[in-house]
């Protein structure tokens, strides 16, 4: 089982998002696969964003590992699930994807909370600390309930 995020310049929301899944995925002891991507080149190989490696570090989650690479048509092959950040993200998506199986892999993260919904996580990049951390609460909990129902489903099998 392998999950991608996927946001706008892979510095902000989907690093986030993918060290805090992956940390509450090795708590469990899964060997699910995580990764990142974004489609905006302007930061291309760029470590996360400061604030929210700040965030993250003091949550005890290290992202600092993550170089920020754009999303390739690929990624339908390689992930079984792929969760966006905004309808911005979704939209391209559906543009990219091939047919009826990419399309079904991709879902607005937000939704594993409130199905069908479609609630964005704001883009903090042209704001301030204060919105990395809201955005750091906003994600939290969607990726427990993705840990969990990963951890349900796919629990010791890499499938
Ligand atoms: P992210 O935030 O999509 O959460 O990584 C952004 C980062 C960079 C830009 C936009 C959003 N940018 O336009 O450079």
């Amino acid at each position: 089982m392998k999950v991608l995020f996927v946001c706008t310049g892979n510095i902000c929301r989907s690093p986030l998002a993918e060290g805090i899944l992956r940390d509450k995925l090795s708590k469990r002891g899964t060997d699910i696969q995580v990764d990142s991507c974004g489609f905006e080149s302007f930061h291309k190989g760029d470590p996360p964003d400061q604030r929210a490696l700040s965030i993250a570090r003091k949550r005890g989650i290290d992202i600092s590992g993550h170089a920020s690479r754009l999303f390739t048509i690929r990624d339908f092959d390689a992930f079984d699930r792929i969760y966006v950040m905004d309808a911005s993200h979704y939209g391209k998506l559906m543009r990219l994807a091939r047919n009826e199986t990419d399309r079904r892999k991709v879902d607005y993260i937000l939704n594993i909370l409130h199905p069908g919904k479609n609630i964005p996580v704001p883009d903090p990049w042209y704001e301030d600390l204060a919105a990395f951390e809201k955005v750091y609460n906003i994600l939290e909990p969607a990726c427990e309930k993705i840990a969990l129902e990963l951890d349900k489903n796919f629990s010791g099998h890499d499938r």
